[in-house]
């Protein structure tokens, strides 16, 4: 077992892990924090993206002891309160969502398109967002609401 100690939606965490533990199972099964999904297990997905320190990651792609020391943000960091981050805010707004599985991962990901790029066209938001795919293919208004995030200023 290895020691780590992260941040995680804010709140400080050490914890003995297996080395191999995958980052997404230590956020689902040690924290609870189920709103990381796993699609896929083979990085193709993106349903199981988080932030590590601001950057987004495909945390099936990570080990647990990679985000030592690091600040993850998951889905459930993401309001405030009562208050939707302005991204769920437009992704809820925009009815970009069907099942919602892979809509964490999306709002995870559309978080961290919007801080490098605050005003992308479509086609930088389509680029930016493919590597999460959405098996309900309801990419066009999640397209949209990234569009409506961004005036937003999210
Ligand atoms: S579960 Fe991680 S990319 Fe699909
Ligand atoms: S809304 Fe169902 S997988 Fe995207």
């Amino acid at each position: 077992m290895t020691s780590v100690a992260l941040t995680v939606n804010g709140s400080r965490c050490e914890a003995d892990v297996e080395p191999r533990q995958l980052l997404v199972y230590f956020l689902r099964d040690r924290l609870g924090l189920k709103g990381t999904n796993v699609g896929c297990d083979t990085t193709s997905c993106g349903a199981c993206t988080v932030l590590v320190d601001d950057e987004s990651v495909k945390s099936c792609t990570v080990f647990a002891v990679q985000a030592d020391g690091s600040e993850v943000t998951t889905v459930e960091g993401l309001a405030r309160g009562d208050a939707l981050h302005p991204v769920q805010q437009a992704f809820h707004e925009q009815h970009a969502l069907q099942c919602g599985y892979c809509t964490p991962g999306f709002v995870l990901a559309t978080v961290s398109l919007l801080k490098e790029n605050p005003n992308p066209s479509e086609t930088e938001i389509r680029e930016g967002l493919e590597g999460n795919l959405c098996r309900c293919t309801g990419y066009h208004n999640i397209v949209k609401a990234v569009q409506a995030a961004a005036r937003a200023g999210a």
